[in-house]
């Protein structure tokens, strides 16, 4: 390689870790006092500097079904458009029936089609998940992280944000007032912005 090419790729570089970074989050719940959609409004508090986060409401979103995946309705081509603009996704889910929420499944889906439409092709991903139970929702991580393989995305392995016991983390108002948790998602927002920067530059 040449001198003149490696300045090239070096400034390729900079501007790579100077640019801003956006990420989209959803959750994997409708519920209006979700806790998941919570931690999303947390991770908002908690980004870093010159980044942005973007929150998509899976609401409205209809049923996958195969035979409209050529007529894509207007909530879905929504969906779709704010995943290829973003640098990186945040998905917060809870576990239902100790695997991913129909409502979540349902919108990756979709958003997986039609076949060579892939919207999540190739983007970062980090998770969250917030369960009232002991477990904090880590077997839909483990569910969530296999879907990733064959949508062709990067995910973050750490730090795992796994949420027990949400209803003692945040107050009525659904702010989260576990200072522990508020530690760990900054942390993971911070891997999650290096992890995306990194695989820019490859
Ligand atoms: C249909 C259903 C199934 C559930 N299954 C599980 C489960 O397998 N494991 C778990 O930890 N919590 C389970 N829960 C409890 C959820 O963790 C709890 O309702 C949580 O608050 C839901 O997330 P949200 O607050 O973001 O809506 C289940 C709840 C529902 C409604």
């Amino acid at each position: 390689m040449s001198l003149e090419e490696i300045n090239m790729n070096k400034h390729d570089g900079d501007s790579i870790m100077n640019k801003s970074i956006t990420i989209l989050g959803f959750a994997g719940s409708l519920r209006k006092g979700s806790y998941n959609k919570a931690l999303l409004l947390a991770a908002m508090e908690l980004m870093p500097e010159e980044t942005k986060l973007e929150i998509f409401d899976l609401e409205g979103i209809p049923l996958f079904n195969q035979d409209l995946e050529n007529q894509i309705p207007e909530r879905v081509k929504e969906f779709k458009t704010k995943i290829k603009l973003a640098d990186a996704i945040l998905i917060a889910s809870p576990e239902y029936n100790y695997s991913i929420p129909g409502v979540l499944k349902n919108a990756i889906d979709w958003a997986s089609r039609p076949h060579g439409d892939n919207s999540f092709e190739g983007k970062p991903v980090a998770l969250m998940s917030a369960s009232t139970g002991m477990l904090g929702g880590a077997r839909a991580q483990y569910h969530l992280r296999q879907s990733f393989i064959t949508l062709n995305m990067h995910p973050l392995n750490k730090p795992e944000v796994i949420v027990t016991f949400a209803h003692q983390k945040f107050d009525k108002n659904g702010n989260l007032t576990d200072e522990n948790t508020r530690k760990i998602i900054k942390k993971l927002l911070e891997n999650l912005v290096e992890w995306t920067r990194r695989l820019k530059t490859e």
